[in-house]
């Protein structure tokens, strides 16, 4: 069961600029293990809003987000319900997972069978948000079993002798996806599905990119600190010039909008980071940028590509690049 309710400032628990009486509900119970562990997190006004505004008034409606690998979309669902202590199910979808997976299961239980509840099942009953990860590479027929719920009727489950399960009013549901659900069109996510256009109908749709260079400052700068790194003046040289790097990487990567598609491989703001981290294990190496961004990213390049990164990173870096 969800705890009792609580009013959270805006402002402070999202480390925004809001109104101070700007104010939104989640639980007061901070120790109900569903609830994702807080870690730094920058937000971006507009996406919170958008998540914020969902949370307190679904209308019946789930949620859709929509984006590339690695631009923080499971993570903002994660870090808002840690913030507001609501309790989290989690599921990753695959082509062969079946609605029955997540409505749950019999099990041996002291000796006996009986039916245990899957992550659907207790997010319906309890209030939880549900995240469903990846759900366009999931069987759009086996997804059209969720219409329902969505609009609030109850959850019945025939395995377990038609158990019938009301929808909490605290149940969300969000998904998320690489594609918009129409399939992908880039040819680079393999396994998305075109999925089902009435079940699309139910949701509302938030698009997450990759963050603006000011944001991925902050996401650097905070987990260089985090490191205990001093993040003076030649530090935030380094992570602008990085940033650029992979601001050039995505503009000339197929997927992007204004790229001409010379590079099949992107830089993630979840790749980023890792070159950031592995740049600072192996800061006593020679040339310890161009090892670190090897073993983050283009060792997964073809050749002819990792050469192209290189020389972007180069070009940036100047006389830095190579010592
Ligand atoms: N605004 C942000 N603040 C802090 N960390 C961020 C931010 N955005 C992304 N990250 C970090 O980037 C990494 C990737 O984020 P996440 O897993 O949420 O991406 P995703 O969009 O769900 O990717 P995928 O489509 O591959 O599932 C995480 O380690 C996350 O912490
Ligand atoms: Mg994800």
């Amino acid at each position: 069961m969800t705890s009792n309710p609580k009013k959270f400032p805006i402002g402070a628990t999202f480390g925004i600029q809001a109104p101070s009486g700007m104010m939104v509900e989640g639980f007061e119970d901070a120790t109900h293990p569903a609830i994702p562990t807080q870690k730094d997190y920058v937000f971006k006004n507009e996406h919170l809003r958008d998540v914020l505004a969902y949370l307190s008034n679904p209308h019946g409606d789930a949620l859709y987000l929509t984006g590339p690998t690695g631009s923080g979309k499971t993570s903002l669902i994660c870090q808002i319900a840690a913030r507001l202590n609501w309790p989290v199910q989690q599921v990753t979808c695959h082509g062969r997972l079946e609605l029955n997976d997540l409505t749950g299961q019999f099990m041996l239980v002291n000796g006996s069978m009986s039916y245990v509840h899957g992550s659907l099942s207790q997010a319906v009953r309890d209030g939880h948000l549900l995240i469903l990860n990846e759900i366009d590479l999931m069987d759009p027929s086996e997804l059209a079993g969720l219409n329902d719920i969505i609009e609030g009727q109850p959850l019945v489950i025939p395995q377990n002798g038609g158990e019938v399960i009301k929808v909490h009013p605290k149940f969300r549901m969000i998904a998320t996806g690489n594609s918009a659900g129409q399939g992908d069109q880039s040819g680079l996510y393999q396994g998305v599905m075109q999925q089902n256009l009435a079940f699309m109908d139910r949701f509302r749709l938030m698009e997450v990119g990759y963050p603006e260079a000011s944001i991925e400052k902050s996401i650097l700068q905070s987990v260089l600190t985090s490191m205990g790194v001093s993040y003076d003046t030649v530090m935030e040289n380094l992570t602008e010039k990085m940033i650029q790097v992979a601001n050039e990487i995505r503009r000339l990567f197929v997927g992007g909008t204004d790229g001409s598609g010379e590079l099949s491989i992107t830089m993630s703001t979840r790749t980023l980071l890792r070159w950031t981290n592995l740049m600072i294990a192996y800061k006593r190496a020679p040339n310890a940028l161009a090892y670190s961004l090897d073993r983050a990213l283009t060792m997964r390049a073809e050749p002819a590509q990792r050469e192209a990164i290189h020389r972007i990173a180069q070009d940036i870096f100047g006389d830095a690049w190579g010592v």
